[in-house]
């Protein structure tokens, strides 16, 4: 088997910034609120001309850039995502032809904020057979389009980006374990109620507000926990690590104090985590991706740290993995 690493990152986050102060004219909420609930100080909203595909384009990229290659080299092509362009085709395929990636293969991945993680395991086995040479790999989103802006439970959590990797055969290290998990007996937790082929949309979908996403965050809150913390212990295991080998951890960014707990149970200190959770709130599958690209643009990842991604999301899922860089 080869071994497979990130060759080349890039993001894209669009220009509009929403505060929690601009909340505060839309909702009943605070900025006390929402920064000490959850850590969010402002998001990023796309313009009603973005779309997914548009915040993919531009992280793609970057990343190709960053990887010094081309469109044409590229074989695959994986977009995470839960809020594509449209049904189908597939923000892969958009991407592709606005990319010029003519010799790449291309789907979605659809797992929720563990999307991104479970994009990169995947791509990640193509290239250590031998099946293909490079790979995209890229979390993007526009969560502000499935968003209900009057309520006040989730509007001030999401928002919309993009991160892109690209993945190819490195000499040493690499993506070195992946875990990826899922229990599907909560799917009422978190969800879009309407839109696919169990509430096609209608007048009735429409009226009741069921294009927008449903979440019981307190349940949630205490499952994301749990999850992360084991997830996090089986693919350290996995890997034949310990958490004292552990430089940097990135890790899904919905809620600061989920963070906290998760790392204070793997008895990780706050100069190993990654935040970005306050510029940019929960962007589901980006934002492990524009995390990982940021630590490595920051400077928060050289060369030889070994990195944790840790991500939780609807489903429910979860997906870790390390990386020697
Ligand atoms: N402003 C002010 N008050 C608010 C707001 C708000 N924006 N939102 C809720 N409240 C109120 C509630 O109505 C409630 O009031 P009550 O006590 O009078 O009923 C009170 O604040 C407490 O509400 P809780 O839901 O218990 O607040 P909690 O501390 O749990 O924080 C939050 C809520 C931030 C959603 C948290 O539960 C969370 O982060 N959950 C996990 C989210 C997650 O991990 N999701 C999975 C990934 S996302 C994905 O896959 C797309």
């Amino acid at each position: 088997m080869r071994k497979v690493g990130i060759i080349g990152v890039g993001e894209y986050l669009p220009k509009r910034v929403l505060t929690n102060a601009d909340l505060e004219k839309m909702v009943d909420t605070s900025d006390e609120w929402i920064t000490t609930r959850t850590g969010i100080k402002e998001r990023r909203l796309a313009s009603a001309e973005e779309a997914t595909s548009d915040l993919a384009l531009n992280a793609a990229k970057a990343a190709l850039k960053d990887a010094r290659l081309s469109a044409e080299d590229l074989d695959l092509i994986i977009v995470a995502t839960i809020t594509p362009d449209m049904p189908f085709p597939s923000v892969a395929s958009i991407l592709q032809n606005a990319l010029g990636a003519k010799n790449a293969a291309c789907c979605d991945i659809s797992a929720a904020c563990a999307g991104f993680v479970y994009a990169l395991a995947t791509a990640s086995q193509f290239i250590a057979c031998g099946t293909y040479k490079n790979a995209l790999v890229i979390g993007a989103e526009k969560l502000s389009s499935v968003t209900d802006w009057k309520d006040r439970n989730t509007c001030v959590l999401f928002g919309d980006g993009a991160g892109a990797c690209v993945l190819g055969e490195v000499k040493s290290g690499g993506i070195i374990a992946s875990y990826l998990g899922c229990d599907g007996s909560n799917l009422g937790l978190l969800n879009l109620p309407a839109g696919g082929s169990r509430n096609p949309a209608s007048l009735q979908t429409v009226e009741a507000r069921l294009h927008y996403i449903k979440m019981q965050g307190n349940e949630l809150f205490k499952i994301a926990v749990r999850t992360m913390t084991e997830a996090a212990e089986k693919v350290l295991k996995q890997a034949g690590l310990k958490f004292s080998d552990i430089d940097l951890i990135i890790p899904h960014q919905a809620n600061s104090r989920i963070i906290m707990a998760v790392a204070k149970r793997l008895g990780l200190t706050e100069d190993k985590i990654f935040l970005n959770i306050e510029k940019y709130g929960n962007m589901s599958s980006a934002s492990t991706a524009t995390a990982l690209v940021e630590a490595v643009k920051e400077g928060r990842i050289k060369k030889g740290d070994t990195v944790l991604l840790d991500s939780f999301g609807a489903g429910l899922v979860w997906g870790a993995a390390v990386i020697q860089w």
